[in-house]
């Protein structure tokens, strides 16, 4: 055997006598923690509330936009707010999709004009409208995402998959079926990380 391939070979025994030690050194990996913000159901696959989502990562608000039947409310004029759990939204930074266990809120809310000192313009009520949820549950739901409407904080069951949620999100909504062209500090990030659906980008280049 030459010098050469001796050397060689006391290198990887070297480096590989590490690596066991190393390895027998360290207790073992403990399985991935499930993200403690969430989402939680019953014992009927109804979803809770998520008592807190007010602490959670603030998107954006659309005011009077018109899109969905359960937020038309004819004669009233009204804010959303999306928001989304922390751990998800700190995935989505990192790769520009939502993770398993995503929950994304909005909310509706009354829009008032007068008020107090106000004289132009709308601000937020305290007349509560109701939140909807977009929940990513791989092992729940076919297609891995799931809508929910809450009218109250009593758990919310799933709304069938034939209902036009599912279908006007994935036919136009930026990015895994959620409208990430309307949170204006998630869009430019998807763009950059290559993650916009075909079916946005059809969209796009069609209202160009
Ligand atoms: C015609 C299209 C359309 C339909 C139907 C629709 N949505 Fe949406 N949805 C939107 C748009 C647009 C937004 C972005 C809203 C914003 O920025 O305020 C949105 C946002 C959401 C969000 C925030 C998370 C996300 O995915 O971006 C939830 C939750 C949601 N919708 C729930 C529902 C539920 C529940 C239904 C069915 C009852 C529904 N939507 C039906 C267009 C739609």
């Amino acid at each position: 055997m030459s010098l050469r391939i001796r050397l060689l070979l006391t290198l990887l025994c070297a480096t590989s006598t590490v690596q066991v030690a190393a390895a027998s050194d360290s207790p073992p990996a403990p399985p991935p923690a499930a993200a403690a913000d969430g989402p939680n159901y019953d014992a009927d696959g109804k979803l809770l509330w998520p008592a807190n989502y007010r602490e959670w990562i603030f998107l954006s608000s659309g005011i009077d936009m018109n899109y969905n039947p359960l937020f038309n409310m004819p004669g009233h004029s009204m804010f959303t707010n999306a928001f989304v759990n922390p751990s998800a939204y700190h995935a989505f930074v990192a790769s520009g999709h939502w993770p398993d266990k995503t929950v994304l809120l909005i909310e509706a809310r009354g829009a008032s004009g007068k008020g107090s000192i106000n004289k132009a313009g709308k601000y937020q009520d305290s007349n509560f409208m109701g939140l909807e949820a977009h929940v990513r549950d791989t092992s729940r739901f076919e297609g891995g995402w799931g809508f929910f409407a809450f009218s109250s904080d009593k758990p919310a069951a799933l709304i069938p998959q034939a209902a036009d949620c599912y279908s006007c999100h994935a036919k136009h909504g930026a990015v895994d079926t959620t409208f990430v062209q309307f949170y204006p500090t998630l869009i430019d990030l998807a763009t950059q990380k290559g993650t916009l659906s075909e079916a946005y980008r059809q969209d796009q280049a069609t209202t160009r």
